[in-house]
């Protein structure tokens, strides 16, 4: 450990290269990521630990609805709560810029980021067959706003 605190902040076009390199990366983010970071209907989030990249989220927000596109947590750092401190950072700047619903896809087999999304409250309502291409299926998540919530 560098003994550094983790800070989850906006991600700057200084950490593109950084980002790029983070293993299991979404292979659309690695193309579009310079635009992204600069894109005002993208947000877009590093997690750092001193002058190290530990993760990177990102959404795109359109009207009162974000799509999430990526969560990634360079692998020396899984299992130690980074992913869900950049998920919370992801969700409350969403909601903050007036996009409480948020979506996503995730492979079936993808046990962490289920686990993750599980967490902050996300749950099955779609799925897409072979979406990926190794043949797996996607799975549909939503979290919707707390009001809409307690209709169900
Ligand atoms: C998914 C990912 C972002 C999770 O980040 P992380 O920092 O390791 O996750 P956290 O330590 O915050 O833990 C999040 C949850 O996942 C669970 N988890 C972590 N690793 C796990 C694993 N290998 N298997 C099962 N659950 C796991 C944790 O227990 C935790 O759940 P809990 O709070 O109910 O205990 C990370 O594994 C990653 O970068 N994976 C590759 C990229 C990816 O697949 N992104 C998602 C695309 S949809």
């Amino acid at each position: 450990m560098t003994g550094a605190a983790l800070l989850v902040r906006p991600a700057e076009p200084g950490d593109a290269d950084a980002i790029r390199g983070l293993d299991g990366l979404a292979p659309a983010s690695g193309r579009l990521l310079r635009h992204d970071l600069t894109t005002p209907d993208r947000c877009c989030l590093v997690a750092t630990l001193g002058a190290e990249l530990a993760g990177y989220a990102a959404a795109t927000i359109q009207g009162d609805e974000a799509q999430v596109l990526d969560v990634v947590v360079a692998p020396e750092r899984r299992g130690r709560g980074v992913g869900h401190r950049l998920l919370a950072a992801l969700l409350a700047a969403s909601e903050h810029r007036g996009a409480p619903a948020v979506s996503l896809e995730v492979a079936v087999s993808n046990r962490a980021a289920r686990a993750l999304y599980r967490r902050h409250g996300f749950v099955v309502e779609g799925r897409r067959p072979r979406y990926y291409p190794d043949g797996q299926d996607a799975l549909i998540l939503w979290r919707r706003p707390a009001a809409a919530r307690e209709e169900d």
